[in-house]
């Protein structure tokens, strides 16, 4: 069996895995949209801004370019192999949640409907969890001050929940970092908890993590309350 895009696992499982470059839901200034290969330099130099660089752990070329080529390659020859072993595809879905976990990611594109300039980047993970928990590993904005980080985050949600139909998101965000965790706060992720001194940096000292979370349910009242996209 061949996929393309995702389609038969979709229709099987109920998750969709988008393909490179398609775009994933639009709001009113921005759009969101899977990474292609030629979006990396842009997503080396935002991850890699010394702006941003404090908050985020960036990642390397290769790994971005994974990113950008492993989960559909995996999941299609995984799809390919339960085809040929005669084993239905849903349970592929089961077994790739376990053994691709960490293949589920996306690198995804912000960009400004008016011009098509990339704005923003977000990464996120867990796109083969059946579990629906889906995290928002990366959040970052280019074009800084403007609303974009609170469209961005609506769009991230309205795709998790609405399109993608996941059930919990998450991320985690350093403790000192002011502005981002009142962008989350103001956007209705709620803190759960901190990993105190998770982090180790080179020059030895520690670093705490805060935990903010979102369920569906709560972005559904979000929505009922006129504070998400429609
Ligand atoms: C955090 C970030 C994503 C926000 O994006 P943005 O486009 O600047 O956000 P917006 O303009 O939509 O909104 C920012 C809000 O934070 C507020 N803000 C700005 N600096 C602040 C600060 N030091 N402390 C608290 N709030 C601050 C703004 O006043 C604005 O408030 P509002 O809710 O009243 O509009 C972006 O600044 C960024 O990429 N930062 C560096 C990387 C980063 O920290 N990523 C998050 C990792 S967990």
């Amino acid at each position: 069996m061949a996929i393309e895009s995702g389609i038969a696992f979709q229709a099987a499982t109920g998750i969709e895995v988008p393909a490179a470059g398609q775009v994933l839901v639009e709001g009113p200034r921005l759009r969101l949209r899977r990474a292609a290969l030629t979006d990396i330099d842009f997503i080396m130099r935002i991850t890699q801004a010394p702006e941003n660089v404090p908050y985020i752990f960036p990642f390397d070329r290769d790994t971005h370019t994974a990113i950008i080529k492993g989960t559909t390659i995996r999941l299609q020859e995984l799809v390919e192999a339960a085809a040929a072993a005669s084993i239905p595809v849903a349970t592929v879905g089961a077994f790739a949640a376990i053994v691709a976990e960490s293949y589920g990611a996306i690198d995804i594109i912000s960009e400004e409907k008016s011009t098509g300039a990339p704005v923003g980047y977000f990464l996120v993970r867990g796109l083969m969890n059946e579990l629906r928990e889906l995290e928002w590993t990366h959040v970052v904005v280019d074009k800084k001050g403007c609303g974009y980080g609170h469209e961005g985050l609506k769009l991230l949600k309205k795709w998790s929940f609405d399109v993608m139909g996941f059930h919990h998101g998450w991320l985690d965000c350093k403790e000192y970092n002011a502005r981002a965790l009142h962008l989350y706060e103001s956007e209705g992720l709620q803190r759960q908890g901190r990993e105190r001194d998770t982090l180790r940096l080179a020059d030895g000292t520690y670093e705490t993590l805060v935990v903010l979370d979102m369920l569906e349910d709560e972005y559904r009242q979000r929505q009922s309350a006129g504070l998400e996209l429609g």
